[in-house]
């Protein structure tokens, strides 16, 4: 059984204007990412990461191409139908982490699910279940200035999972963090993928963390420059694959 690609790109292209100049941002871009992978975009600063990121999450859209998320057509998307999309199909991670200071790591879990209008208890019971998840239920009641900036990426995390998305996106999620630090966040979101059913795109130009990866796409000036695939699923498509 060859399941269906959680991100499909066809042939897309970003253009920006800059005055009389027009800068390339994404280059006839071509990709498939399977579902229940963690993905790293890799590449220098400038080489299109957070572009082919904003696609995908329904930021920002082509010049030209199609984007295909969970089925649906984000490059087509308007109005509600795309708030909901950003609300239900995708989480987001950001590199500065976003959280609220006045609230707490609870309360910060709880802001998604309060936008569903769920019962408080309900609510609560979800937000510790959440930091459980990322391993930080003991620091519930903290607020972020009292976490580090693994725990505070943890929080981040764990308010990105809340509507229970198919598709998580971190834009450069330990450029903040030490080495240490950072290999932990990856080792989070490996085991979400893992125990979740999740399937994440990272882009980091950390070289540490491209290992921790099943797939690496490299971006060059807007291109795929390289693609490692995937061993892992095309090993386990061949294995199901008859005769
Ligand atoms: N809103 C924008 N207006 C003009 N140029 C932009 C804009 N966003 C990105 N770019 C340009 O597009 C290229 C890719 O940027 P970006 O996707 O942010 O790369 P990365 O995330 O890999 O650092 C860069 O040359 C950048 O300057
Ligand atoms: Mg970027």
């Amino acid at each position: 059984m060859t399941a269906d690609p959680v991100v499909t790109l066809e042939r897309v292209s970003r253009e920006y204007r800059q005055g009389e100049a027009t800068v390339h941002a994404l280059r006839d871009v071509s990709l498939a990412l399977r579902r229940n992978e963690l993905s790293v975009v890799r590449g220098r600063s400038g080489s299109g990461k957070t572009t082919l990121l904003n696609m995908i999450g329904g930021l920002d859209r082509p010049s030209a191409g199609r984007v295909e998320v969970d089925g649906v057509e984000v490059s087509s998307l308007t109005g509600d139908a795309l708030v909901d999309f950003r609300r239900r199909t995708v989480g987001f991670v950001f590199q500065g982490f976003g959280l609220i200071p006045i609230l707490s790591a609870a309360e910060n879990v709880e802001i998604p699910l309060r936008l569903r209008r769920l019962e408080p208890t309900e609510r609560s019971a979800r937000a510790r279940e959440l930091l459980h998840l990322v391993d930080l239920s003991h620091r519930a009641h903290h607020r972020p200035q009292e976490l580090s900036g693994g725990e505070q990426q943890r929080v981040a995390i764990a308010r990105a999972l809340a509507n229970e998305p198919p598709l998580l996106i971190a834009d450069e999620p330990t450029a903040q963090l030490d080495s240490r630090r950072a290999e932990a966040i990856m080792g989070v979101l490996r085991q979400l993928v893992a125990t979740q059913g999740v399937s994440v795109v990272v882009a980091t130009h950390d070289p540490l963390l491209f290992g921790m990866a099943d797939r690496a796409v490299e971006l060059r000036d807007g291109e795929v420059v390289a693609d490692s695939g995937s061993s892992r699923a095309a090993s386990l498509e061949a294995a199901a694959a008859p005769g």
